[in-house]
């Protein structure tokens, strides 16, 4: 007797492609994002339907045991993003990969581009970069060598020493109109996606809509973002101290991680989560 494997979920969908990223965008439909730090809850990630997984500096916190994430070093995220690579690669890889950047790893366009192929010769298939206007210059040289990109903007937690904590960003009129130009700048540069981390709702709706080919994706920021990120930890409630305000424990209505993340992509997926009071900060 032959005993037929089932049909992973994950083959029932194409392969994700920076294309087929920006279709979505294009047509409004919502995109989902979360951290992955290794093979098997990037696989998970798949089976659930994420659209992107991101290989997050965040390691360097629930991974790692650090307070911040700066003692993350670009080696660190080369092992994270091939672990994530192998995981994915097993079920013919769906999600994009998303590599990010670590601290002091790209401070001028040309150490840009050799950490950024380091993590693109890992697997990744975009590598994110924290930061404004500045960072304008660096994403073009990026970009124009076939590395696409994605900005943060808002809290960058690399810059938490500078900023003076883990705090909204934009709430006064011209730290708002700071962040609108950022945005503008980032994507003229030619930056694909964009993620808001703790900007307010209103705020982070007006700069989505200010875009016209970068995908905002929102973490603590609203529901009007093009799509949304969350902190792998976080939301399967594993998440050691201090859990962000706008984290939401998806395994408490779900019982199984793989529920969790099929709970969270529906729950972005029909504008269920993010819920905006939570985000009015
Ligand atoms: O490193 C990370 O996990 C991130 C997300 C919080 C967006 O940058």
């Amino acid at each position: 007797m032959s005993v037929q494997p089932s049909t992973p979920e994950s083959t029932k969908r194409p392969a994700m492609t920076m294309h087929s990223l920006m279709k979505m965008y294009s047509e409004g439909e919502k995109i989902t994002m979360l951290t992955a730090y290794d093979a098997s809850f990037a696989a998970v990630a798949d089976l659930a339907g994420v659209e992107i997984v991101l290989v997050g500096d965040s390691l360097g916190m629930v991974c790692q045991g650090h307070n911040s994430t700066l003692p993350v070093t670009l080696e660190a995220m080369r092992y994270h993003t091939e672990c994530v690579a192998r995981g994915l690669q097993k079920q013919n890889g769906r999600p994009i990969i998303l590599g990010d950047m670590p601290f002091a790893s790209y401070a001028s366009p040309e150490q840009a581009f050799e950490s950024a192929s380091v993590l693109m010769k890992a697997g990744a298939h975009m590598v994110k970069l924290e930061g404004g206007a500045w960072l304008a210059p660096t994403v073009s040289y990026l970009v124009t060598r076939g590395i696409p990109v994605c900005g943060h903007l808002g809290l960058t937690p690399q810059s938490v020493n500078t900023l003076g904590g883990y705090r909204v960003q934009g709430r006064t009129d011209s730290g708002a109109e700071q962040l609108m130009q950022d945005a503008l700048q980032l994507q003229h540069a030619g930056a694909q996606a964009l993620v808001l981390e703790m900007v307010p709702a209103v705020l982070s709706a007006k700069i989505t809509k200010a875009l016209t080919s970068c995908a905002t994706i929102g973490i603590g920021a609203g529901v009007d973002t093009a799509g949304q990120i969350l902190v792998l930890h976080d939301m399967i409630g594993v998440t050691q101290g201090k859990v962000p305000k706008f984290a939401h424990n998806f395994m408490n209505e779900s019982g199984t991680i793989l529920g969790a993340m099929k709970a969270f992509v529906n729950a972005v997926k029909e504008k269920r989560f993010p819920v905006n009071e939570l985000h009015a900060w």
